[in-house]
């Protein structure tokens, strides 16, 4: 396991590359990787338009605040053409995604460490 921070936050574990990351109040997972020395898999740098952040939320996501109107129409898509509908999938957007309790994830390309 690479665990890139150990502080208060918000646990997200990211499979199947065992990474860790901490999230702290109020930040979305996308920019707490950065922060963490990541590069989370995205075209449009956080914008909720290029849906490469996404990933699938493998325990209860009820801590979730529920996807903005943005994150949910983009998402949706995603689902519909991605993932055949299936409504046992929960995806988010890592960008717009800000946990406040720990959280389990899968993404699909592996965040890259970013090289300083
Ligand atoms: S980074 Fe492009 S949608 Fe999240």
């Amino acid at each position: 396991v690479t665990t890139t921070e150990t502080s208060t936050g918000a646990t997200v574990r990211v499979h199947p590359w065992d990474i860790v990351i901490v999230v702290q109040p109020g930040e979305t997972v996308f920019d707490a990787a950065f922060r963490a020395g990541w590069i989370w898999p995205t075209t449009c740098y956080g914008q909720a338009q290029c849906t490469r952040c996404h990933m699938k939320v493998l325990t209860d996501d009820t801590q979730l605040e529920p996807p903005n109107e943005v994150e949910r129409l983009i998402v949706g898509r995603l689902v519909r053409v991605s993932y055949r509908n299936d409504p046992d999938v929960c995806i988010r957007l890592a960008c717009q995604t800000r946990p406040t309790d720990d959280l389990e994830v899968e993404v699909k390309q592996s965040p890259e460490r970013r090289s300083t």
